[in-house]
């Protein structure tokens, strides 16, 4: 088995699915995790939520096989959010897994499980902190606590890099208030390097590094730039939100991946577990439907290229070598159009279920047919085998790019 890519990026690249989770004290309120924030609860009242945090039903390998299953090759976890709880032994705070209810380092048990199931080990660090004193007076102007913080902040991050093996990805966040020279951010990240070489980086410390991180939509970085989406299933929250109705479907969770992968970006979908650590039902029934999906269109979706050429009425494209795949996220029946395309089509298939489709090319116009007159699932996908790779007459397209600043 080759673990270690000569490229440390490689992986990402063929990686296409992650899986983020929130999980902290915020948990057991189940109204998101700015709960402490957005209803300003008084730190000390807050803090009694470790007597609750029990996490009885912590299983990382189960969420490990739920990631497995639903196509995922790597998780991101909360070591630290906003509220300042550290799932980790940390050395610099009291405030702890290993000192909650709980009495566990969370996140040693998480990295174990994850890579005993192959998965890349993601970590996730808050630099804001509303714990901290300091935070609170460097963000309103107090030169000295940001000096303190930062160097506070330092210590913590050296830890979490230090102690527990490999970690694949680190992706902070909340960098507000103070500027990339306050946080040191070059200095921070060369010696994170420099205890795991490897790692990848995310961008929201300031610096540039490995990562661009849209939130919340499909936004390709520009080409050769590695890219991940977060995006929550639920409305917006991201901590377990015990009260929100509003879930996307498993379709708008496949084309929000089918989107990612046509701008040869990843999706990291957000679970927010409840309190005891269990992922809730809603989120699993939807991850199974994913998995299934999956399953079946993974060759449209894994090691594939960017189409650079054409965008499409009926929904995403991606590519590899000859093959084009034509995600029918709007579906027009028995047949649909590919406009502007110069090869000669040599076969076409629908994926699921597996069928032939003949095609008729007219000029610029290749029509597939024989398609079922009902949608057959929640977003089919048709596979093109061409006479060499994907090649468009451009003549009549204007620089869609400047038009769609999002992925179709
Ligand atoms: C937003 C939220 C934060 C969450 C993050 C994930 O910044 O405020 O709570 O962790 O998105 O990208």
């Amino acid at each position: 088995m080759i673990d270690f890519p000569t490229d440390r990026t490689t992986w990402f690249r063929d990686a296409r699915f992650g899986m983020f989770i929130h999980w902290g004290l915020y948990s057991i309120l189940g109204r998101g995790e700015w709960v402490m924030n957005r209803e300003r609860i008084p730190l000390e009242e807050y803090k009694e939520l470790v007597d609750e945090f029990d996490a009885g039903d912590f299983d990382p390998r189960e969420w490990a096989r739920i990631a497995r299953d639903t196509g995922m090759r790597y998780l991101v976890l909360t070591a630290k959010h906003h509220e300042g709880f550290c799932l980790w032994d940390a050395r610099h705070t009291d405030f702890t897994a290993t000192r909650s209810a709980a009495g566990r380092d969370l996140l040693a048990e998480y990295v174990v499980a994850l890579r005993d199931a192959d998965l890349k080990v993601g970590v996730y660090y808050s630099l804001g902190d509303w714990s901290q004193p300091d935070w609170r007076k460097a963000v309103t102007g107090d030169p000295d606590a940001a000096v303190r913080f930062v160097e506070w902040t330092h210590a913590m991050v050296d830890d979490l890099v230090t102690n527990y093996g490999r970690i694949d990805v680190l992706w902070y966040d909340l960098p507000q208030g103070l500027t990339a020279d306050q946080w040191r951010s070059v200095e921070l990240n060369a010696s994170v390097r420099s205890r795991q070489p490897h790692i990848l980086i995310n961008n929201r410390a300031y610096t540039t590094e490995d990562l661009a991180t849209p939130e919340q939509s499909v936004k390709a970085a520009k080409p050769g730039r590695l890219w991940e989406a977060c995006v929550t299933m639920n409305s917006v929250g991201w901590g377990y939100n015990a009260y929100d109705p509003d879930w996307k479907s498993p379709r708008e969770i496949a084309l929000l991946l089918a989107r990612c992968a046509s701008g040869q970006g990843n999706l990291l979908l957000n679970v927010g577990p409840e309190p005891s650590g269990r992922i809730p039902e809603r989120a699993r029934t939807r991850l199974a439907e994913i998995g299934d999906w999956f399953s079946l269109h993974q060759e449209a979706l894994l090691n594939t290229d960017q189409n650079p050429l054409s965008w499409y009425l009926f929904g995403p494209t991606t590519c590899r070598g000859n093959t084009l795949y034509c995600f029918l996220r709007n579906y027009y029946g028995t047949s649909f159009v590919v406009g502007g395309l110069t090869n000669r089509v040599k076969s076409a298939e629908l994926l699921d279920p597996r069928t032939s489709l003949d095609v008729a090319q007219r000029g610029p116009q290749t029509i597939v047919n024989g398609l079922p007159k009902e949608a057959p699932g929640f977003l089919p996908v048709v596979k093109l085998e061409l006479d060499g790779k994907p090649d468009h007459d451009i003549s009549r397209d204007i620089g869609f790019a400047d038009v769609f600043p999002d992925l179709p």
